[in-house]
Protein backbone atom coordinates (compact mmCIF):
# COMPACT_ATOMS: atom_id res chain seq x y z
CA UNK A 1 0.00 0.00 0.00
CA UNK A 2 1.59 3.24 -1.43
CA UNK A 3 1.72 6.31 0.65
CA UNK A 4 -0.94 9.77 0.08
CA UNK A 5 1.09 12.63 0.07
CA UNK A 6 5.22 12.75 -1.69
CA UNK A 7 7.02 15.19 -0.72
CA UNK A 8 9.89 16.06 -3.16
CA UNK A 9 12.16 19.13 -2.70
CA UNK A 10 15.40 20.04 -4.91
CA UNK A 11 18.00 19.66 -2.29
CA UNK A 12 19.09 18.59 1.30
CA UNK A 13 18.83 22.21 2.36
CA UNK A 14 14.82 22.39 1.71
CA UNK A 15 14.86 19.85 4.55
CA UNK A 16 14.11 22.56 7.21
CA UNK A 17 11.24 24.27 5.12
CA UNK A 18 9.68 20.86 3.47
CA UNK A 19 9.99 19.10 6.73
CA UNK A 20 7.35 21.25 8.75
CA UNK A 21 5.06 19.89 5.97
CA UNK A 22 5.78 16.48 6.82
CA UNK A 23 5.42 17.47 10.79
CA UNK A 24 1.59 18.80 9.99
CA UNK A 25 1.06 15.81 7.88
CA UNK A 26 2.41 13.23 10.77
CA UNK A 27 0.26 15.34 13.36
CA UNK A 28 -3.32 14.73 11.29
CA UNK A 29 -2.04 11.08 10.53
CA UNK A 30 -1.46 11.37 6.63
CA UNK A 31 0.87 9.18 5.01
CA UNK A 32 3.97 10.46 3.81
CA UNK A 33 7.19 10.11 1.55
CA UNK A 34 10.11 12.49 1.35
CA UNK A 35 12.58 12.41 -1.35
CA UNK A 36 15.33 14.55 -2.80
CA UNK A 37 14.24 15.69 -6.83
CA UNK A 38 15.83 17.94 -8.24
CA UNK A 39 14.84 19.11 -11.63
CA UNK A 40 18.30 20.12 -12.53
CA UNK A 41 20.59 18.19 -10.66
CA UNK A 42 18.30 15.12 -11.03
CA UNK A 43 16.18 15.19 -14.08
CA UNK A 44 15.68 11.70 -14.80
CA UNK A 45 14.64 10.98 -11.42
CA UNK A 46 11.64 14.07 -11.59
CA UNK A 47 10.43 12.11 -14.94
CA UNK A 48 10.52 8.93 -13.48
CA UNK A 49 9.13 10.02 -10.29
CA UNK A 50 5.78 11.93 -12.16
CA UNK A 51 5.62 9.14 -14.41
CA UNK A 52 4.94 6.82 -11.99
CA UNK A 53 3.16 8.79 -9.34
CA UNK A 54 -0.70 7.82 -10.64
CA UNK A 55 0.32 4.07 -10.41
CA UNK A 56 1.64 4.17 -7.30
CA UNK A 57 -1.55 5.66 -5.47
CA UNK A 58 0.34 9.29 -4.72
CA UNK A 59 -2.99 11.77 -4.23
CA UNK A 60 -0.88 15.37 -3.63
CA UNK A 61 2.79 16.01 -4.03
CA UNK A 62 4.01 18.83 -2.55
CA UNK A 63 7.34 20.33 -4.27
CA UNK A 64 9.67 23.00 -2.72
CA UNK A 65 12.35 24.47 -4.91
CA UNK A 66 14.52 27.37 -4.31
CA UNK A 67 16.41 30.01 -6.55
CA UNK A 68 15.41 28.63 -10.29
CA UNK A 69 12.64 26.81 -8.87
CA UNK A 70 11.64 24.48 -11.67
CA UNK A 71 10.96 21.57 -9.92
CA UNK A 72 7.02 22.27 -8.73
CA UNK A 73 6.22 23.05 -12.41
CA UNK A 74 8.55 20.57 -14.17
CA UNK A 75 6.57 17.85 -11.78
CA UNK A 76 3.07 19.17 -13.03
CA UNK A 77 3.95 19.01 -16.56
CA UNK A 78 4.43 15.32 -16.61
CA UNK A 79 1.59 14.40 -13.64
CA UNK A 80 -2.15 14.89 -13.04
CA UNK A 81 -1.38 14.60 -9.39
CA UNK A 82 -2.15 17.93 -7.92
CA UNK A 83 0.88 19.51 -7.35
CA UNK A 84 1.11 22.22 -4.33
CA UNK A 85 4.59 24.37 -4.76
CA UNK A 86 6.97 25.60 -1.65
CA UNK A 87 9.23 28.52 -2.56
CA UNK A 88 12.06 28.01 -0.79
CA UNK A 89 13.64 31.23 0.89
CA UNK A 90 16.94 32.19 -0.59
CA UNK A 91 19.90 33.84 0.13
CA UNK A 92 20.20 36.14 -2.52
CA UNK A 93 16.99 37.11 -3.60
CA UNK A 94 14.91 35.86 -0.43
CA UNK A 95 12.85 33.75 -2.11
CA UNK A 96 11.28 36.10 -4.53
CA UNK A 97 13.09 34.11 -7.10
CA UNK A 98 11.61 30.90 -5.91
CA UNK A 99 8.16 32.47 -5.84
CA UNK A 100 8.16 34.22 -9.18
CA UNK A 101 9.69 30.87 -10.64
CA UNK A 102 6.59 28.72 -9.38
CA UNK A 103 3.91 30.41 -9.03
CA UNK A 104 3.12 31.58 -12.79
CA UNK A 105 2.40 28.86 -14.65
CA UNK A 106 0.51 28.67 -17.87
CA UNK A 107 -2.57 27.71 -18.69
CA UNK A 108 -3.54 23.67 -18.49
CA UNK A 109 -0.37 23.13 -15.91
CA UNK A 110 -1.29 24.73 -12.56
CA UNK A 111 0.80 24.69 -9.41
CA UNK A 112 -1.11 25.51 -6.06
CA UNK A 113 1.55 27.81 -4.95
CA UNK A 114 2.16 28.88 -1.43
CA UNK A 115 3.74 31.39 0.04
CA UNK A 116 7.57 31.85 0.43
CA UNK A 117 8.75 29.29 3.28
CA UNK A 118 5.14 28.04 3.27
CA UNK A 119 5.70 24.70 4.14
CA UNK A 120 3.53 23.58 6.90
CA UNK A 121 0.49 25.31 5.26
CA UNK A 122 1.63 23.25 2.40
CA UNK A 123 1.17 20.03 4.50
CA UNK A 124 -2.19 21.73 5.58
CA UNK A 125 -3.46 22.04 2.00
CA UNK A 126 -2.55 18.52 1.12
CA UNK A 127 -4.53 17.45 4.38
CA UNK A 128 -7.35 19.21 3.39
CA UNK A 129 -7.63 17.76 0.19
CA UNK A 130 -7.51 14.60 0.93
CA UNK A 131 -10.39 15.04 3.96
CA UNK A 132 -12.68 15.94 1.35
CA UNK A 133 -13.18 12.16 0.78
CA UNK A 134 -12.11 11.19 3.96
CA UNK A 135 -14.22 11.82 6.91
CA UNK A 136 -11.75 10.84 10.01
CA UNK A 137 -9.24 12.79 8.41
CA UNK A 138 -11.68 15.71 8.15
CA UNK A 139 -12.30 15.74 11.69
CA UNK A 140 -8.84 15.35 12.63
CA UNK A 141 -8.20 18.91 10.31
CA UNK A 142 -11.26 20.37 11.84
CA UNK A 143 -10.10 19.45 15.33
CA UNK A 144 -6.82 21.32 14.46
CA UNK A 145 -8.16 24.39 13.33
CA UNK A 146 -10.15 24.73 16.08
CA UNK A 147 -7.01 24.01 18.39
CA UNK A 148 -5.06 26.81 16.61
CA UNK A 149 -8.27 28.93 16.55
CA UNK A 150 -8.12 28.67 20.72
CA UNK A 151 -4.39 29.11 21.23
CA UNK A 152 -4.70 32.79 20.06
CA UNK A 153 -5.32 35.20 23.06
CA UNK A 154 -8.15 37.65 22.96
CA UNK A 155 -6.20 40.26 23.91
CA UNK A 156 -2.07 41.48 23.62
CA UNK A 157 0.54 40.63 26.59
CA UNK A 158 3.12 42.57 27.92
CA UNK A 159 5.68 39.17 28.34
C1 LIG B 1 17.47 24.38 -5.74
O1 LIG B 1 18.63 25.09 -5.48
C2 LIG B 1 17.10 23.73 -4.46
O2 LIG B 1 15.72 23.59 -4.38
C3 LIG B 1 17.63 24.64 -3.41
O3 LIG B 1 16.63 25.45 -2.83
C4 LIG B 1 18.63 25.51 -4.15
C5 LIG B 1 20.01 25.46 -3.58
O4 LIG B 1 20.42 24.12 -3.51
P1 LIG B 1 21.80 23.73 -2.79
O5 LIG B 1 22.89 24.46 -3.52
O6 LIG B 1 21.68 24.18 -1.35
O7 LIG B 1 21.90 22.23 -2.90
O8 LIG B 1 17.64 23.43 -6.75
Amino acid sequence: MGVDVGIIMGSQSDWPTMREAAAILDELGVSHEARIVSAHRTPDRLWDYGKSAVARGLKVIIAGAGGAAHLPGMMASKTRVPVIGVPIQTRALSGVDSLYSIVQMPKGFPVATMAIGGGANAGLMAAQILAMTDPALAARVDAWREALSASIPEEPSDD
